[in-house]
């Protein structure tokens, strides 16, 4: 059966490759060329799966320029091999100085895990977000309007990923060899475009703790 409207779909994005293309065979600095052999980017992105929330186009870079890793909620699980493979390659192989783990208001995430319901498989992911409500409940609760409450637990969110990154043994490790190496918790606001510091940037494992900082 032919379904007209999936194949407009795919069609649109086949165009827009074509812009794409010619964009490129426009380009006279070789940059593409140079793109081609290899990669050499300074930043890695850990941001929500959200379509609303892309690296390149927030913070005014080109291909080339961000590593992305992207999950519902801009999660740092620990147990989380995808994420560790794509931590381990950029601060070891690629030698990345900024990662920036990059929230968003209005995260449907982070609104479910702050809701009774359940939606699925993914409740078993949300409930680390669930984690985070723990830690700040008190806080969250003082809250009346419930915007409010999802806005300051995806800011709380952040900062909890933050500190998970850094009490990664891969990044420990990257800090124990080089002084170059910073990461910082920020959070998008979609409408305005801002991509707002949360002032939680880490640069050695001095203020992590003496249980989480290893020797
Ligand atoms: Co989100």
């Amino acid at each position: 059966m032919e379904n007209k409207e999936l194949k407009i779909g795919f069609q649109k994005i086949l165009e827009g490759n074509k812009n794409w293309i010619e964009f490129v065979s426009k380009d006279k600095t070789g940059r593409f060329q140079q793109l081609a052999k290899g990669q050499n980017p300074e930043i890695l992105w850990i941001g929500c799966a959200d379509s609303r929330v892309p690296a390149n186009e927030l913070t005014g870079t080109k291909p080339g320029e961000v590593f992305v890793h992207r999950n519902i909620a801009n999660m740092v699980i620990h147990s989380d091999m995808s994420m560790l493979s794509v931590l381990d390659y950029a601060v070891n192989v690629l030698k990345i100085k900024q990662v920036i783990i990059a929230g968003h208001y209005g995260c449907g995430g982070v609104a479910a895990a702050l809701s009774r319901q359940q939606f699925g498989i993914i409740d078993n992911w949300l409930c680390h977000i669930k984690d985070v409500y723990r830690i700040h409940a008190k806080e969250i609760d003082a809250i009346a309007d419930h915007d409010q409450k999802v806005d300051r637990l995806i800011e709380l969110n952040v900062k909890e990923q933050v500190f998970n990154l850094c009490t990664t043994s891969i990044i420990q490790n990257a800090w124990k060899e080089r002084n170059d190496l910073a990461v910082h918790g920020m959070v998008i606001n979609i409408g305005t475009g801002e991509l707002i510091d949360l002032g939680s940037t880490f640069t050695s494992n001095d203020d992590l703790g003496e249980v989480f900082a290893y020797k």
